[in-house]
């Protein structure tokens, strides 16, 4: 049976995209953040897993304010870089895996999510930045991705223990696929941001360091915090940090965190980082 062999967590701040496009990752701005990635891309290099579901939101980019899927899940065999306003990202072709995310599908729907299946899809930074973060800037990504969009642009989005729950029903739906593939799955967005409003550029590393003390072994917690409070605590886009509880479901009830980094400011919001593997 297919299996899942690690989880990340990681910010996906556009302006790292437009950073490694324009060659600045070298920059003393931009130095500390990727220097952040290093030990996380060496962990990866080494797991070498076949396929990654990769949790993140589109950002009007795919979908526009006429649909507004809560979970989507992306089941075609590859998915393009998407015009975010500059035209597309110059990175590869994102090569999907159609068997997996179908059989995603059919087990989650069974389980009670409703997902969107969407057979054509562009993807956004949401998802291309984290793959950068986590792979550098390869000819072609190391493994498959099934991408999977959770709505946390436009009221209502899913509460932290509807997106736990996901995760957990994606580590049933995995142990039922027959294939030898290992998985990891990234939860991407985050740490505490505003980008408008009079509180725009609000960033709260306190409650930002207190999501990653708890990720790895007291998730319920994180569960359990209503959007009022992200909002309160953490700014209007803080929200999108229930997409790093899909990941954290989708692993063991105790986990072991191999990397973690914070680093404030990126662009205008905190960027955090955590690598986890189940515990021995
Ligand atoms: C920005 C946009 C995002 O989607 C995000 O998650 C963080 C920052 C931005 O525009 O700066
Ligand atoms: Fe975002």
């Amino acid at each position: 049976m297919a299996e899942i062999v690690g989880g990340a967590a990681m910010s996906h701040v556009p302006a790292i995209g437009v950073a490694i496009d324009s060659g600045k990752t070298q920059d003393a701005y931009w130095q500390p953040v990727f220097r952040g990635f290093e030990f996380s891309r060496r962990w990866l290099a080494a797991l070498k897993p076949d396929i990654a579901i990769v949790v993140y939101n589109d950002h009007a980019s795919a979908f526009s304010l006429d649909i507004i899927p809560t979970f989507a899940i992306g089941c075609a065999d590859s998915f393009a870089p998407a015009d975010e306003g500059w035209g597309p990202r110059s990175v590869p072709a994102i090569e999907g895996h159609p068997d997996l995310a179908g059989h995603l599908a059919r087990e989650l729907v069974l389980a009670s999510f409703d997902m969107t299946i969407v057979n054509k899809m562009d993807v956004d930074h949401g998802l291309t930045v984290p793959l950068n973060l986590m792979c550098g800037s390869p000819r072609a990504w190391p493994f498959k991705v099934v991408p999977l969009c959770v709505n946390v642009v436009h009221f209502p989005p899913p509460t932290g223990w509807r997106c736990f729950d996901l995760g957990k029903a994606i580590r049933k739906a995995v142990a039922s696929y027959s294939s030898s593939e290992r998985i990891v799955v990234f939860g991407t967005g985050g740490m505490s941001h505003q980008l408008q409003g009079p509180r725009a550029g609000l960033i709260n590393s306190g409650f930002d360091k207190r999501f990653l003390d708890c990720i790895a072994n007291d998730p319920e917690s994180l569960a359990r915090i209503p959007h009022l409070d992200y909002i309160r605590e953490a700014g209007s886009e803080a929200v999108e940090l229930v997409m790093w509880l899909v990941m954290r479901g989708a692993l063991a009830e105790r986990t072991t965190e191999i990397h973690r980094f914070y680093h404030v400011p990126v662009s205008n919001t905190a960027l955090g980082h955590i690598v986890l593997e189940d515990a021995r």
